[in-house]
């Protein structure tokens, strides 16, 4: 009995193991390739998302290896629209608390944008950012590859997300370009690499 169990186990592992080799989700894939460094970007004329190609095309490439910050956003207007659409979501932010207002706008190499606003709640302890409520609405409605985010709250300085976010932003984003604004203009523009330079993720456990 024992032996046919056993049987039983590595022939299913042995199925999934196909199907995973078959089909790995785009975190997955991102997963397995490094990010550019800073020198290594495309150059000019080289747009990642620039060409027409069906949905399946898109989602079996590594994408996240090749949005380049100066490619991602083509004209100041792309940036203030993403940027207005985060402002636009902080108005629903749940800050009964800190009153510490954040709005989110993630788009995704579609050009959709997802937007998400903080959530707090009277245990302090399950708030929610909002790079976070954004990032799990567009992986609940089946989004996979993203390209920017846009981070607003009403400070003077840039306000960057949280280490909870880069974590998760790394691991179903990639290497994405922030863009940390407050209510009049954008503050700061960077890649999540740079601000999770050594990151943990699933490469490790493998
Ligand atoms: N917060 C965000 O939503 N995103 C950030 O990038 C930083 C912090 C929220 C969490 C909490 O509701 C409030 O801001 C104060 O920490």
């Amino acid at each position: 009995m024992a032996g046919s169990d056993d049987r039983w186990i590595k022939d299913r592992r042995r199925k999934k193991e196909r199907r995973d080799r078959k089909s790995r989700s785009g975190a997955d894939r991102r997963l397995e390739n490094r990010g550019r460094s800073e020198g290594d970007r495309r150059s000019g004329g080289e747009r990642r998302h620039g060409d027409r190609r069906s949905g399946a095309d898109r989602r079996n490439e590594a994408s996240w290896r090749t949005v380049s910050l100066e490619q991602a956003s083509t004209t100041p207007l792309d940036d203030a629209a993403l940027v207005a659409a985060a402002v636009d979501v902080r108005e629903r932010a749940r800050a009964r608390f800190s009153n510490f207002k954040v709005g989110a706008a993630l788009e995704t190499d579609k050009g959709d944008v997802v937007t998400g606003c903080n959530v707090e709640n009277a245990t302090y302890g399950l708030t929610m950012c909002a790079e976070r409520v954004a990032l799990y609405k567009a992986l609940s409605e089946g989004k996979d590859v993203f390209t920017r985010i846009a981070v607003v709250a009403d400070t003077d300085d840039p306000t960057p997300p949280c280490g909870s976010c880069r974590q998760l932003l790394w691991e179903y984003c990639g290497d994405l370009e922030v863009i940390l604004a407050n209510l009049t203009e954008v503050k700061r523009r960077m890649r999540l690499s740079q601000l999770l330079p050594l990151p943990f993720d699933a490469r490790l456990l493998e």
